[in-house]
């Protein structure tokens, strides 16, 4: 009698603890995956649930019941499968696991990914975001990823991507955009010559917006410090500067009129 009564306790103290911390939860089965990326094929990952609780989007706990002798810090992989309901990347995830070099988010939702969603993941050599609900791709997305190889963005809605988003990108072996509203059937490559091209077919088939053309031209840092020194002092350096600025923009404006 005594002993059901304080089950009751503790599930019931379970229960207001639950509803009472608002943050995300990362629940994770560690393995060494035999996964399709055979990068971290034999990477310690956790094959995550996200739960959602309240509006928090910070993930504050993570399971880390793990395989003998193994911690967070070992923790190479990240694999979040057909949770359908996330639509945002997560935000706190490098707190637990700071050495991610496998990011998977298959059929999850997502609406939106900036840059700022992978900041923390400066050694990441392979992202998969197949199945989303992508629209777009900034044109900075990868700028604090330059170890990327492989980028499959299969499967969203894809309609514009930056001009320049894979430049810093001078590893890549694979980009696959195969099934997005812009893109054609093979819109996959996996060798140097099909990389260049399939760039060239998203230049010119999935466009950046004017939006996105203007915040990579406005908010490049190059133009923010003319515009500083400009108010500063003026000198012949800073008019040239500027006139090339200028030229880029009537190049860009060409380019979209030819694609008119
Ligand atoms: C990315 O995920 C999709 C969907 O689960 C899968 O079919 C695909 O093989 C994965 N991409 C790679 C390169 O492993």
């Amino acid at each position: 009698m005594f002993i059901t009564k304080v089950f009751i306790l503790i599930i019931i103290a379970s229960i207001t603890n639950i509803n009472n911390t608002s943050a995300l939860k990362l629940e994770c089965t560690y393995r060494e995956p035999d996964l399709h990326w055979e990068a971290f094929s034999r990477d310690y990952t956790c094959e995550g649930t996200i739960r959602l609780d309240g509006d928090d989007e910070n993930i504050r706990t993570v399971t880390n019941t793990h395989r003998e002798q193994m911690r967070n810090a070992d923790v190479r992989g990240l694999m979040i499968v057909q949770q359908r309901d996330l639509q945002k990347f997560p935000k706190g995830l490098e707190r637990h696991f700071h050495h991610l070099i496998g990011i998977d988010f298959e059929d999850c939702g997502l609406t939106k990914i900036s840059s700022d969603d992978l900041m923390p993941f400066k050694e990441l050599l392979q992202i998969n975001l197949s199945g989303n609900r992508l629209t777009e791709l900034p044109n900075d997305l990868f700028q604090f990823n330059p170890k990327l190889k492989k980028i499959d963005l299969s499967g969203n809605l894809i309609m514009h991507v930056g001009l320049e988003i894979f430049n810093n990108l001078q590893h890549l072996t694979m980009i696959n955009m195969h099934d997005n509203a812009c893109t054609s059937d093979n819109a996959y490559a996996t060798k140097k010559e099909e990389l260049k091209e399939l760039v060239w077919e998203l230049s010119v088939e999935c466009p950046p917006t004017l939006d996105m053309l203007s915040s990579s031209l406005f908010g490049s840092k190059e133009f923010i410090d003319n515009i500083k020194r400009i108010s500063g002092e003026d000198s012949d350096d800073v008019r040239n500067e500027l006139l090339n600025e200028i030229q880029g923009l009537e190049k860009i404006v060409q380019e979209l009129k030819r694609r008119l």
